[in-house]
């Protein structure tokens, strides 16, 4: 039988991607898989959408900072008769504070997570979409993509990566079909800051809703934007980040994501 296409969104458990998938659930003509840790919350979401739009959902329990990860989870995937022809990849966390105050097996779990699976999941992804000259790939970057960000080092870093990763793509594959779009949010209210230990930051003030970034995401991907900075405050930082002086940009920004 046939493969049926289908819509992949990592981290749909909470916040951005939570969102996101409510936004691609309106789209019924592709399968939605939801994937990250906690699956009662991704249950739920299916029997919203399923009620709401008549869209089919699977959700997949999977830990994405465990190495092989995402090999397994597109081998899952395969098994359920199912070929990625929209890839978002979502999930991601980040640590606030002094590199040396964190532990390195969770400055290394973010990065398998952040960079290493992103980048097997699009790996793995791509090679249908190009038999098929078709495809859409959305990777949630970060505003801390523009600049270095003390007190966020390796966080910003990681987005640094997705960013670089997915502009660079977005030109390698421009005849081929696919579309690749980095969405680049301010600090957005989810389940981010917590996890972050970021709460009492003064970036956490000024927060945007995750169905804000989601949709701002959505329309980009639909017009094949290769980047999309979301909430009108951070549209500026880009060209900031060109103008400045890279170490005043770098010390500001220190103050800003300090604890
Ligand atoms: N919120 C912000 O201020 C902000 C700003 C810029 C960019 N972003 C980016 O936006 C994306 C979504 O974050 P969010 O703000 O929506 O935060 P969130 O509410 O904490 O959501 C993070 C998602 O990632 C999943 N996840 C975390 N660790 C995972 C793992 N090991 N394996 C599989 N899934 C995992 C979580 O699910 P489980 O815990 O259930 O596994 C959750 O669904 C991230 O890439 C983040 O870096 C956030």
């Amino acid at each position: 039988m046939a493969h049926r296409l289908a819509t992949l969104v990592t981290g749909a458990s909470s916040g951005i991607g939570a969102a996101l998938a409510a936004s691609f659930a309106r789209e019924p003509s592709r399968v939605l898989v939801l994937v990250a840790r906690r699956t009662a919350p991704m249950h739920a979401l299916a029997e919203e959408f399923k009620n709401r739009f008549g869209t089919e959902t699977q959700v997949i329990e999977a830990d994405l900072e465990v190495p092989g990860a995402a090999a397994q989870l597109l081998a899952q995937i395969d098994q359920l008769g199912l070929t990625v022809d929209t890839l978002v990849n979502n999930a991601g966390f980040g640590l606030n504070g002094p590199l040396q105050d964190m532990t390195l097996a969770r400055v290394s779990g973010m990065l398998q997570l952040n960079i290493t699976a992103l980048t097997e999941l699009t790996h793995g992804v791509v090679p249908a979409m190009r038999a098929r000259r078709s495809g859409r790939i959305l990777n949630v970057a970060s505003i801390a993509a523009f600049q270095p960000c003390p007190n966020f080092a390796a966080y910003g870093a990681s987005k640094a990566y997705v960013l670089s990763f997915s502009e660079a793509l977005a030109i390698e594959l421009e005849t081929s079909g696919i579309t690749v779009t980095a969405v680049c949010p301010g600090s957005t209210s989810s389940g981010f800051h917590a996890v972050a230990g970021s709460d009492r930051s003064l970036v956490a003030k000024f927060m945007d809703s995750a169905e804000t970034v989601a949709e701002q995401a959505y329309k980009a991907l639909q017009n094949g934007d290769s980047v999309v900075v979301t909430g009108w405050v951070n549209k500026p930082l880009p060209m900031m980040s060109r103008l400045m002086p890279r170490t005043m940009l770098a010390r500001i920004t220190g103050k800003l994501m300090a604890k």
